[in-house]
């Protein structure tokens, strides 16, 4: 007895050290945003006045996609984006699996419920390679800390993420080392539509599926050209983009009897798609590139892009990110979620840093959004 006694007491004497390292890393790093955030902001007033606008890489830099907001009035959210390797829907839902699915999906639970305070855990665990990753980059780190700040007028939503850059570490499985060399970072918001099942609680891990691009059950470009029909509608030919469960007649969770996870050809006929599409049964997904150009478009049956008004720009400056960009809060555009006051939403926000692509990025759980309303994680402030 005594000797147990002695072991959980060294136990919790560990865990207590542990704790306040990660607290004191955690600190560190904030610490060197906010440096990295005032020589950025100094840089870019700097070249603001004289007109060179120069920065050290990425695109557009005089700030003339939010040029009437003043960042400092807007409150900020710190937010953990954390390494989510294979984790998929399927892999989520399924109790063989993951020790949550029970209760996030008979429960209610939100993935934010059990895992809002340990997103470093499990970062730093899944980005070391097992069962969750099986070919990890070396030197990539698990969590991404960084600041999300979002405005409006009475037309357009502002929003502004902010990051410290970590150099390069090369992916030893493309040649190269960089899976999108064109582009050192990008950055995705995504807003959840009406009807989606689990979508307030999993925010985009909705259209995370086991069968995406990089997943465990890529079904490959010969088994997609294969099945002409499907690939007609879904315009795919090497991968299948992420897609909505709504969007499907049958999705295989549980794999049992070797069965494939996921249900890229179980597609429903494009009439219900569309019948889908106009009830707003889709994730708004708008996405910006390092150069600062952004694309505007939506999840459902694939990933669409579309015409969709947007605005943005990216800067590295003083080693930190800096991106902006902003949409109409609610044109009606097809395939924009509509913003209204008075409404809380549910978004995700995902970082592909260092020239990553598909599923090595760095992901946001559950993370609620409303406009003038402080009880959200994201408080988008009236300017
Ligand atoms: C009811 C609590 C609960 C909910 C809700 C929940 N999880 Fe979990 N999750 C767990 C438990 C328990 C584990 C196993 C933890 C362990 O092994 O230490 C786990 C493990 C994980 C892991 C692997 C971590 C590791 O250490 O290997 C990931 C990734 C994960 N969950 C993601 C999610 C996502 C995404 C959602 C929402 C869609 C979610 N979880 C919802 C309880 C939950």
């Amino acid at each position: 007895m005594d000797s147990l006694a002695r072991i959980e007491a060294k136990e919790a004497e560990e865990a207590a050290a542990a704790k306040a390292a990660q607290k004191a890393q955690r600190e560190a790093v904030q610490a060197q945003i906010a440096a990295a955030v005032e020589t950025a902001v100094a840089e870019a007033t700097a070249a603001q006045d004289g007109a060179s606008g120069a920065s050290d890489a990425g695109g557009s830099g005089g700030g003339n996609v939010a040029s009437n907001v003043d960042w400092n009035a807007v409150p900020v959210s710190d937010m953990t984006l954390f390494y989510p390797g294979q984790a998929s829907f399927e892999w989520v839902q399924n109790g063989k699996t993951h020790g949550g699915a029970r209760p996030f999906t008979k429960g209610g639970d939100a993935c934010t419920t059990c895992h809002a305070k340990e997103l470093e855990t499990i970062g730093n665990k899944l980005v070391a390679g097992g069962e969750l990753e099986p070919t990890p980059i070396p030197g990539k780190r698990g969590t991404i800390d960084a600041t999300v700040q979002a405005a409006h007028d009475d037309e357009n939503l502002y929003v502004r993420l902010q990051w410290a850059d970590a150099g390069h570490n090369p992916a030893p499985f493309v040649d190269g080392g960089k899976m999108d060399p064109d582009n050192q970072i990008k950055v995705a918001m995504m807003i959840t539509g009406d009807g989606i099942e689990y979508g307030d609680q999993a925010g985009c891990w909705a259209s995370c599926h086991a069968d995406n691009t990089y997943m465990p059950f890529d079904p490959g470009a010969d088994a997609i050209s294969g099945n002409a029909d499907v690939a007609a509608q879904l315009e795919a030919k090497d991968t299948i983009t992420k897609y909505l469960t709504e969007s499907r007649t049958k999705v295989e969770i549980k794999g049992r009897r070797g069965k494939a996870q996921g249900g890229w050809d179980k597609l429903k006929p494009a009439d219900e798609v569309a019948a889908l599409f106009d009830d707003g049964t889709y994730l708004d997904l708008l996405r910006v590139y390092a150069d600062g150009s952004a694309t505007n478009g939506y999840l459902l049956d694939r990933r669409v892009k579309n015409d969709g008004e947007i605005a943005a720009e990216a800067n590295l400056a003083g080693g930190m990110w800096t991106v902006v960009f902003s949409r109409p809060l609610a044109s009606g555009a097809p395939g924009d979620v509509p913003l209204e006051a008075g409404k809380t939403y549910t978004v995700g926000f995902a970082i592909h840093d260092d020239f990553s692509s598909a599923r090595f990025h760095h992901v946001t759980l559950n993370t609620s959004l409303a406009l003038d309303d402080d009880s959200a994680q994201i408080n988008v402030a009236k300017q």
